[in-house]
């Protein structure tokens, strides 16, 4: 019998060490025994400077012959955000949803026009937290099936999902994570959005739609998540993702910054674009973002003790405290980067080093630069 138990625990230690660590899931949050041997089974890849911005910047037609909208297939990873989950739909990016940071940054301004610098923001920010730095892949969800259950804890299952930095609270399709389920299409904060479409927008998703619904669902999570969390850099992702909905969905040829109702909730829903989809008519970036928070300006905070007890937090900058980014920036580097990767060192730090920079550069040289984890000897690289 006790041979028969030895024998066991050989086999299972067997298969468990041959199974790999998943090339795209992020180290972030290992121990760092449990991140050593991940890094020790992982094939590292030099992480490629992001593309240029687009020479040719004008709309042109992005649902064509190579970009056919299929279903997601098995296997295949889906996640929060429609854009990204409709580039991978559409064969702007690859159609498994896992890809490099390039691959990103290329596809989000091919696929739509989004404007360089925020292409690149989105996609480093994304990348350093929920990536995986040595391989340089990342992964823009954890399932296939967005409407059909939420897979059981741990509550972060890989893909855009970490919690409180990007991804976070008082999404407009997509529910709080105190509820269980933070990345899947909802179907009924969808029909809430629908009835503010066509209540503020006449039957179109506009920046009027935007400044109203950003407001109505912080005061959801206010009334309804005792774990409500609207700080750094999630409260200015939360303002900013609702005027990308806008600015890239509308199309191209039209330029009136107005999304139909179908056409939103074919984005949102099945990450789709509608039939002979047109790009946005120019590179969009933050143009928006002012006009839905003048709606109804509100400072970062958080409730600090059950729901309905939303106090301000006096350290997280706002647009008026923080116009450079350098406060975000310095927040983010410090409070989500560094922690998660005690002590790196060799391959994975010099990729964490090349990722810091090319996030640093989006910020135009108006800020300080960070080294959490100091700067690479000459034999790491
Ligand atoms: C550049 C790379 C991008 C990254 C890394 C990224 C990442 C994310 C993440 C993590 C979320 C979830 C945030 C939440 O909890 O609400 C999100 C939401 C969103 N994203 Fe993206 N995104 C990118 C590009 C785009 C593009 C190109 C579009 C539009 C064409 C887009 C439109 C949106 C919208 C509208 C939401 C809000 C969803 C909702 O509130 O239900 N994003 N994105």
């Amino acid at each position: 019998m006790a041979r028969f138990a030895s024998f066991v625990v050989l086999a299972i230690s067997l298969v468990s060490s041959t199974i790999a660590f998943p090339a795209s899931r992020s180290l972030a949050g290992l121990s760092i025994e449990e991140r050593d041997a991940a890094v020790a089974s992982l094939r590292p890849a030099y992480p490629r400077p992001p593309p240029p911005p687009l020479a040719d910047d004008g709309t042109k037609l992005v649902n064509d012959a190579a970009h056919r909208w299929r279903p997601a297939g098995r296997g295949d990873k889906r996640g929060p955000c429609p854009g990204l989950n409709t580039l991978s739909s559409h064969n702007w990016m690859p159609r498994n949803g896992v890809v490099t940071p390039y691959q990103m940054v290329d596809a989000t301004q091919e696929g739509f026009n989004m404007e360089s610098t925020l292409a690149r923001r989105f996609t480093y920010s994304s990348h350093l937290i929920d990536g995986n730095v040595i391989t340089d892949l990342m992964s823009i969800g954890a399932k296939t099936d967005l409407t059909g259950p939420a897979p059981p804890p741990p509550a972060n299952p890989g893909g855009l999902n970490l919690h409180g930095f990007i991804e976070g609270d008082a999404s407009f399709t997509r529910g709080d994570a105190f509820h269980g389920d933070n990345w899947q299409f909802n179907q009924t904060l969808f029909d809430e959005f629908a009835e503010y479409i066509n209540k503020y927008g006449a039957g179109n998703y506009n920046y009027t739609v935007a400044g109203e619904f950003r407001y109505q669902r912080i005061q959801e999570s206010i009334a309804t998540n005792p774990q409500f969390n609207f700080r750094r850099l999630r409260f200015f992702a939360a303002y900013i993702e609702t005027i990308v909905g806008v600015n890239l969905f509308t199309d191209g040829r039209r330029d009136d910054g107005q999304v139909p109702l179908e056409d939103t909730r074919s984005f949102f829903q099945d990450a789709r674009m509608p039939d002979g989809f047109h790009r946005a008519a120019k590179p969009y970036g933050l143009e928006g973002t002012d006009v839905v928070f003048a709606a109804h300006p509100f400072t970062p905070g958080s409730n600090v003790n059950g729901i309905n007890s939303y106090e301000t937090d006096t350290t997280s900058p706002d647009f008026g405290t923080d116009p450079d980014g350098c406060i975000q920036y310095a927040q983010f580097i410090n409070e989500a980067v560094a922690p998660l990767y005690p002590n790196a060192t060799g391959i994975l730090r010099r990729n964490l080093n090349l990722n810091l920079q090319y996030y640093f550069d989006t910020f135009g040289g108006k800020c300080e630069q960070i080294f959490p984890f100091g700067k690479d000897d000459e034999d790491d690289n």
